[in-house]
């Protein structure tokens, strides 16, 4: 096992009418002047923001709204909302709402305090050295931004989508109550699980192979979302099973599942690249092309594959031949991404295939221009991208 520190500061606050603690929460981390950073409608439509906003009132906190949050969420709304902060004063900020949601909130929260341009941290060229405090009432479980340390924007000029991480940003608290996702639509489910095997897939294929521990409590993470899936797509508001969903979609990304191992998130950035240009759900583009990446890579290691074939997707172990077995499990995944609704090809991700120019348009950023590679069980350069686009081009 590698060498590896743990830190997962985020307070989990978990339940029924979990969310009606939040007042209380932003008062004991210190927040006088709330941004209520929120979506497109759901929060508004089941209630849940008005309740937060009573919550909020009820502890004589003082806050401003900030909705329209969309999915892959964009800069210009980020700049918006540093705005509006700096001009309220605002010293705490609340996201209701999903991944996409956290993900501007915390962009926000270092954009505040920061005399530059917030996007330099997520092209690389600085570090944030101040945040204001962020936390969350998480209303979808699928990117686990609630909490890891990770933001993930899109600039609209040049349909940029770029991750920041930095330990600064990371959720204060996250209030989860499993009954705020019963009016999850199926396909947001089925992509939340999906994004949630995928965190633990990340860490889970690599050349590490002496990390029992941490192997079993991925497994676990996987098994359990893959079949609590059926029954939530059947009864979206089976308590039991959601709950499962998602808890698990916060042990999955708050790299639990990651200790003692490298990674490799090959399959993340291949997908960045498909939902800047495409604007496609991000669960739904992961499926899309993590068979064509298994195949790619799998023999890099093969017991590895044949491991999760047999301990996650049930395949029955081909003693004589691991290959098969790894390969059989690949089949699985894809069987399954299938039962839930899920894509796995591009072409059943956006209607068409790519084309040979967007090919090698998608290679290129993803690259950087061919000056950066991705992945670790396999290193990945611009040509090796291509062709895993063009595998999944189905
Ligand atoms: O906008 P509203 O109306 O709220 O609708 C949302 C949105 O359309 C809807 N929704 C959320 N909760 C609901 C609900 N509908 C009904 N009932 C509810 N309770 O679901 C849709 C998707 O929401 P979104 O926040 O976009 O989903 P998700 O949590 O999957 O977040 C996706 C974003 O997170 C990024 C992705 O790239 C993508 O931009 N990621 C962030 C990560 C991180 N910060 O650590 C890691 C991930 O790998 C991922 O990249
Ligand atoms: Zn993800």
């Amino acid at each position: 096992m590698r060498d590896f520190i743990y830190y997962a500061p985020t307070q989990v606050v978990f339940g029924i009418q979990s969310e009606e603690k939040t007042g209380k929460l932003v008062k004991q981390y210190n927040g006088t002047k709330v941004l209520v950073h929120y979506g497109g409608q759901s929060a508004e439509r089941s209630g849940l923001l008005e309740k937060i906003c009573r919550m909020l009132e009820e502890e004589g906190i003082a806050y401003v709204k900030q909705g329209g949050v969309v999915p892959n969420p964009r800069l210009s709304k980020v700049h918006e909302g540093i705005e509006l902060c700096r001009k309220e004063k605002v010293d705490f900020i609340l996201a209701v709402g999903g991944g996409s949601v956290i993900d501007s909130a915390k962009a926000i929260a270092y954009g505040v305090p920061y005399e530059g341009e917030v996007w330099d941290f997520y092209m690389g060229k600085a570090k944030a050295k101040a945040c204001l405090p962020v936390a969350t009432v998480l209303t979808i479980p699928a990117a686990g931004s609630e909490m890891s340390n990770s933001s993930v924007i899109t600039n609209e000029d040049g349909d940029l989508k770029k991750g920041y991480s930095n330990d600064l940003s990371r959720c204060k608290f996250a209030v989860m109550n499993p009954e705020r996702t019963f009016t999850l639509p199926k396909y947001q489910t089925a992509c939340g699980v999906t994004d949630i095997m995928m965190h633990t897939m990340e860490r889970y294929f690599s050349h590490d192979d002496d990390m029992t521990v941490t192997d079993a409590v991925a497994e676990a993470v996987l098994r359990t979302v893959k079949d609590s899936v059926f029954v939530v797509l059947k009864e979206s508001e089976n308590y039991k099973h959601r709950a499962q969903i998602m808890w698990a979609g916060s042990l999955a990304h708050n790299d639990l599942t990651g200790c003692g191992t490298t990674g490799d998130w090959a399959t993340h950035q291949l997908e960045h690249e498909l939902s800047a240009l495409f604007d496609v759900a991000h669960g739904a583009g992961l499926a899309a092309v993590w068979g064509s990446w298994a195949r790619y890579v799998y023999k890099e290691n093969v017991t590895r594959f044949a491991q999760f074939a047999v301990n996650v997707m049930g395949v029955t172990n081909d003693f004589k031949s691991a290959e098969d077995t790894a390969l059989a499990g690949i089949e699985a995944m894809e069987r399954f991404y299938h039962a839930i609704g899920m894509p796995v090809g591009i072409r059943e991700l956006i209607g068409r295939q790519v084309t040979e120019e967007e090919i090698k348009l998608m290679a290129d950023k993803c690259s950087l221009g061919g000056s950066a590679t991705t992945g670790n069980l396999k290193v990945l350069y611009r040509e090796d991208m291509e062709n895993i686009y063009r595998m999944a081009n189905k």
